[in-house]
């Protein structure tokens, strides 16, 4: 019995009980592992959730629990989840999390940490909701010479230009549903405007070339000033607006990006629709390889939590394929060369 602590009891976290509870049965049979969710952290009370009894309000309660084996951090912003991961770590737990805003700005130093400690920081929720990337990546990186991704990676932004696409809503109201629906952040400022698919790209770079670029220097445009004659036109003219994110693996640096394209219909990322995101990772071993999911969403998100819990609690101490990053600014190039920029472009489309 894996007795794991929960983070936060928002979307994302209450999905993860739902998916452990209602699939322990298939857990236990699959992989012989059960589990028991022994503290939530919340600063509300859940007193109708079946579990409204393992809520605390002190994280220290968790911290100073040596039967809690896996801190799930679900609690969004930086802090205190930053502080509550780290601390974790340091005194022996493995921490699982969804929180991009944490591994974007300080996944060197919680990876290190976890070296150091003997346990695991995975974040598989963090990119792409239920798309498994960050795993099949890490293998990758190792075994494979990783030059490009491409990806459409917030599923809010196209949902939005997916609708405004194909049924002529207006942004504010394709927005609306979009909320409606769970898939946007708490302030939809951090989707509509690149921000979350910044951090995403900065994460998956970091994957793939080892080395985290500061978000805060990457090239970021959203979706904002997009409208619906830019859709319109694009469409007559055999492309699909989509807020693409590209890293690159130039030879003066990285290459991050972050901006409105106009995708071509011969593209694989054309064909991705509504909270779908893509990830086209070419590398020179591989070839092309198209991950594809739903990008958001309760369950979706909650099950790639699971796939990271069942990870450590199935493989015991063998050390684990893992990550580790650099922090370096100094690698990031702002631009490409004329000719680097006319060879990503050609299949892909152009930026509005
Ligand atoms: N707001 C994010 C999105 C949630 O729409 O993609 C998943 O990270």
């Amino acid at each position: 019995m894996t007795n794991i602590a929960l983070l936060g009891f928002g979307t994302v976290g209450s999905g993860v009980a739902d998916v452990l509870c209602e699939n322990a049965a298939r857990i236990a049979d699959k992989t012989g592992l059960s589990f028991h969710i022994k503290f939530i952290l919340d600063l509300r009370e859940f007193p109708n959730h079946p579990l409204g009894d393992r809520v605390v309000h002190d994280f220290n309660t968790i911290l100073n629990d040596p039967e809690v084996s896996i801190v799930v951090e679900m609690m969004g912003g930086v802090h205190p989840a930053y502080d509550f991961s780290m601390a974790a770590i340091r005194s022996g737990k493995n921490v699982v999390t969804s929180n991009k805003a944490v591994v974007a700005a300080y996944g060197p130093e919680l990876l290190e940490e976890a070296r150091r400690q003997g346990v695991r920081y995975l974040f598989e929720a963090s990119v792409g909701g239920g798309i498994p990337i960050i795993r099949p990546l890490t293998e990758q990186a190792a075994e494979n010479d990783i030059t490009e991704i491409v990806g459409i990676l917030n599923g809010t932004t196209n949902y939005i230009l997916t609708a405004m696409k194909n049924t002529g809503v207006t942004f504010d109201k394709a927005l609306a549903t979009a909320q409606a629906l769970g898939y946007a952040e708490a302030d939809p400022t951090a989707d509509v405007d690149g921000f979350d698919t910044c951090r995403k790209i900065c994460i998956l770079a970091a994957v793939a070339f080892g080395t985290l670029v500061p978000y805060e220097n990457v090239r970021t445009v959203g979706i904002r000033k997009v409208t619906a004659e830019d859709v319109a036109k694009a469409e007559v003219s055999g492309y699909a607006i989509k807020l693409v994110a590209r890293a690159l693996r130039t030879e003066g640096g990285v290459y991050l990006s972050v901006e409105p394209t106009a995708v071509k219909r011969s593209h694989p990322l054309y064909a991705i629709e509504d909270v779908y995101n893509g990830i086209l990772v070419r590398g020179r071993v591989s070839g092309d390889l198209l991950f594809y999911g739903m990008g958001a969403g309760k369950l979706p998100t909650a099950g790639a939590v699971v796939t990271d819990i069942l990870d450590i609690a199935s493989r015991g101490n063998a050390q684990p394929l893992q990550s580790l990053w650099t922090r370096d600014a100094s690698i990031y190039v702002p631009f490409l060369t004329a000719s680097e920029e006319e060879e990503t472009l050609a299949t892909l489309g152009y930026p509005i």
